[in-house]
C-alpha cells in the first residue's frame, strides 16, 4: 500500500465526470487499499477515486473507528428529509461550511469483488456518502452556497 498524492481544488481533474468500475480487479484492490491509507494519513472521514487522479466511480468512507465502507459505482436510490451541517474536503484543505444534504439515503453499490449490495444511511453517514457520490460527478462542497462559491473562486475561475 502506498499513500498517494490528493489533489486540490483548481485542479481541472476535479471538475471531471467519473467512469463506471469494469473490472474488479487487483488493479481496484491496490487503488482502494490506497485510498484508504491516504485518507488515514491525511485524517479524512471520506475519499473518492478522483481525489487521488483516478477517473473511477469508488468511493471509501469511514464509517466507525478501523470500520470503513468501500462503494464501487454508487448510485442512489432514495433520499428522504434535510439537514443542514457543516462540511469540509479533503482536496479544500482549511475551509469549512454548512452545506444542505439528506437526512437519509439508501443506496446501492458494488464491493470490490463485484458484489453487489444496497444499504441505509443516515445523518453524518448519509452527508458523507452524499459528499463523496457529489466528487464522482465533478461536484464540490463549496458549489452550494454563497460562501462556498466565494471561497471556491479563489482557485477557480468561472467560465464564459
Ligand atoms: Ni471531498
Amino acid at each position: 500500500m502506498s499513500i498517494r498524492n490528493i489533489i486540490k481544488i483548481g485542479n481541472a481533474t476535479l471538475r471531471k465526470k467519473s467512469k463506471p468500475v469494469t473490472s474488479f480487479d487487483e488493479d481496484l484492490s491496490t487503488l482502494l487499499d490506497d485510498m484508504k491509507k491516504t485518507m488515514i494519513e491525511k485524517k479524512g472521514v471520506g475519499i473518492a477515486a478522483v481525489q487521488v487522479g483516478v477517473l473511477r466511480r469508488a468511493i471509501i468512507i469511514e464509517v466507525d473507528e478501523n470500520e470503513y465502507l468501500e462503494l464501487i459505482n454508487p448510485e442512489i436510490l432514495k433520499t428522504k428529509g434535510s439537514v443542514k451541517d457543516s462540511e469540509g474536503c479533503l482536496s479544500i484543505p482549511d475551509f469549512y461550511c454548512d452545506v444542505k444534504r439528506p437526512k437519509y439515503v439508501q443506496v446501492k453499490a458494488f464491493d470490490r469483488k463485484g458484489r453487489a449490495f444496497t444499504f441505509d444511511a443516515k445523518d453524518y453517514l448519509a452527508r458523507c456518502v452524499c459528499h463523496e457520490i457529489d466528487h464522482l460527478d465533478g461536484i464540490l462542497f463549496v458549489d452550494y452556497t454563497d460562501e462556498g462559491k466565494k471561497y471556491r473562486s479563489k482557485f477557480e475561475h468561472e467560465e464564459g
